[in-house]
């Protein structure tokens, strides 16, 4: 079910599940849960809609997501890492959140129809998957046509001085930290060279662009230290059938006119 590279990852999140977010909290200067609450304001999704939230970890975002569209709303919240999902439903008895179901499975295979969700999150978990183009693929197929993706991902500031200082803090301060609270540093330095491997905010624009997504909206923080991106699944466009029976002739001139225009 997973790579050898998508086992390493789990195990990683395995190793360090009891503390994170202690670190998350540490690391960001306490930053964290505003930019998870700027996406859920900037995303405005609807009361009463179905949302899966992808990379859960301890589900500090799906239970936000959950309460947002209460009432009559659900909200899935899937991981590959069983220790992450335990702390999420840990949160999630003492919340009181009824409307959230978590689940252990692989972004690369959801365990849905197609188009059964009206959005789709992903916070700080792009990066870690390993083939993202298969991911967003994936997120394509199971949200509604319109249905927008939320992504919140670290990124690399593009500021001259504290591009090098963020570095420096990247490389030697979140894996000692991260390193004494979970005893897992190697873990946190994989943090700081997946972040410099990734794409920039600004190349993921391209990515999403790639995947088949539009309306490509995105908002950093920090001077470029983490990104938002809201994208949106396009609208299906309306077919006219080539062989309809009675009135052929009409339904195949409009389909040429509409792909000439097209191509246009
Ligand atoms: C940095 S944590 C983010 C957790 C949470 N979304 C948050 O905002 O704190 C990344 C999470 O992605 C999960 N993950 C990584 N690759 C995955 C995959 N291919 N399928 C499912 N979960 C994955 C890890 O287990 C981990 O819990």
């Amino acid at each position: 079910m997973f790579s050898t590279k998508e086992e390493k990852n789990r195990q990683l999140f395995e190793s360090i599940s009891e503390r994170y977010d202690l670190v998350n909290s540490l690391i960001s200067f306490f930053l964290h849960n505003s930019w998870r609450k700027d996406l859920i304001k900037t995303l405005k999704p609807k009361k009463g809609t179905r949302v899966i939230d992808l990379c859960c970890g301890t589900g500090e975002l799906t239970l936000s997501m959950a309460q947002e569209i209460s009432p009559g709303g659900e909200v899935y919240g899937l991981d590959f890492s069983e220790k992450m999902l335990e702390k999420a439903k840990i949160k999630q008895i003492k919340s009181h959140v009824d409307n959230v179901t978590f689940l252990c499975g692989n972004v690369r295979d959801l365990p849905f129809e197609d188009e059964s969700f009206h959005y789709a999150t992903i916070c700080f978990g792009l990066r870690n998957v390993s083939n993202y183009a298969d991911a967003l693929k994936e997120v394509r197929r199971v949200l509604k046509p319109g249905g927008i993706l939320a992504c919140l991902e670290t990124s690399r500031p593009s500021i001259p001085v504290f591009k090098e200082l963020y570095y420096l803090y990247m490389r030697y301060a979140v894996p000692y930290l991260g390193g004494l609270l979970t005893g897992n540093a190697a873990g946190y330095l994989w943090l700081q060279e997946s972040t410099w491997a990734f794409p920039d905010y600004k190349a993921l624009m391209a990515i999403f662009k790639e995947a088949g997504f539009e309306n490509i909206f995105t908002k950093p923080y920090l001077g470029g230290v983490t990104a938002m991106h809201l994208v949106t699944k396009p609208q299906k466009k309306a077919t006219i059938p080539l062989f309809s029976g009675k009135g052929d002739e009409v339904a195949c001139k409009k389909r040429k006119d509409n792909e000439q225009a097209e191509n246009r």
